[in-house]
């Protein structure tokens, strides 16, 4: 028998066994472990499936297109990791925090280097549009003690529940987007607007299928956060509009119950005051809590 022949010819009842044992020379052990799993599972699927001709052929195009619409802004696997969980659960496994640190959540396709450092405090609504809201809280360790000099890049979608990257020309560059770092005190605060709900992009096949699935396309309203600090595990996290219409039901799995934040509405002019804003407006707290880096 032919080396590549170690477990007889392909049939429909050997089919996995077969291409797993053509793959058994490779030389990367972690490749070769990935393709048997992924070999298995998805003939095992295909039994379970029994597609037609036509339903293959569909499935194809669908991962063309996929493909076909990719270009340097615009990531369609990443889109489509996110709505089969995928992306929440790649996350999951690779950020097992230790009790008491803040959770992750995905970053998302709007992240932008090179935002702004700005004075702790300062508005990162550069156009005056929507409900005023003001942001603080404290980074921590999991004893509880200040992080000082920690970078906080913060970005979030305007009242409208766009990014200013979605809208250029229309929002300044780097609207609502802005990096703080802390003191000795560990705390941060800073000004910007109530963020609004608003739909993955949904113009290609990815939105083709979430519509076929019966789904819609929203994430319910965030604040995104990266947040690191030396001798700490880096966090990139949201914090969540609880009384958000889609907070149950957030296209991409990204909500948890540990990062719903309280908006809550500020009437009182001397309240506002002592925040240098004028009354009516949200006040947000949310403390982040970061795990010491991991040896090695
Ligand atoms: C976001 O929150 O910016 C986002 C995350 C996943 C997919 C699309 C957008
Ligand atoms: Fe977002």
């Amino acid at each position: 028998m032919n080396a590549t022949h170690e477990v007889g010819y392909f049939t429909e009842e050997t089919s996995a066994d077969v291409v797993v044992a053509r793959n058994a020379r490779a030389e990367d052990a972690r490749l070769r472990q990935v393709m048997e799993v992924i070999t298995r599972k998805l003939h095992e699927a295909v039994k379970e499936i029994e597609p037609t001709q036509e339903e293959w052929f569909k499935a194809i195009l669908f991962l063309t297109e996929t493909g076909q619409i990719c270009n340097e802004w615009r990531q369609e696997y990443i889109l489509l990791s996110d709505v089969l969980g995928v992306s929440m659960l790649v996350d999951a496994i690779n950020n097992r925090k230790p009790s008491g640190a803040s959770e992750s959540t995905v970053l998302g396709p709007f992240h932008v280097a090179g935002a702004p450092e700005l004075e702790m405090g300062a508005d990162i609504c550069l156009d005056r549009k929507g409900e005023p809201m003001f942001v603080h809280g404290r980074i921590l360790d999991t004893e509880g003690r200040p992080v000082a000099n920690a970078r906080i890049d913060v970005w979030q979608a305007n009242d409208e529940g766009f990014y200013d990257v979605q809208q250029k020309g229309i929002q300044p560059d780097f609207n609502l987007r802005g990096v703080f770092r802390t003191g000795e005190d560990g705390r941060y605060w800073f000004r910007g607007v109530k963020p609004k709900y608003y739909p993955i992009p949904d113009d290609g096949p990815v939105g083709k299928l979430l519509r076929a699935l019966g789904r819609h396309p929203y994430r319910p309203a965030h604040l995104h956060y990266i947040v690191e600090a030396e001798g700490f595990e880096p966090l990139t996290t949201h914090i969540f509009d609880p009384d958000d219409p889609y907070i149950e039901s957030d296209a991409v799995f990204g909500v948890k119950k540990s990062l719903l934040a309280e908006f809550r509405p500020v009437h009182d002019a001397e309240e506002a005051a002592r925040v240098g804003l004028a009354a009516p407006y949200y006040d947000v707290a949310f403390d982040f809590v970061l795990s010491r880096r991991k040896a090695g």
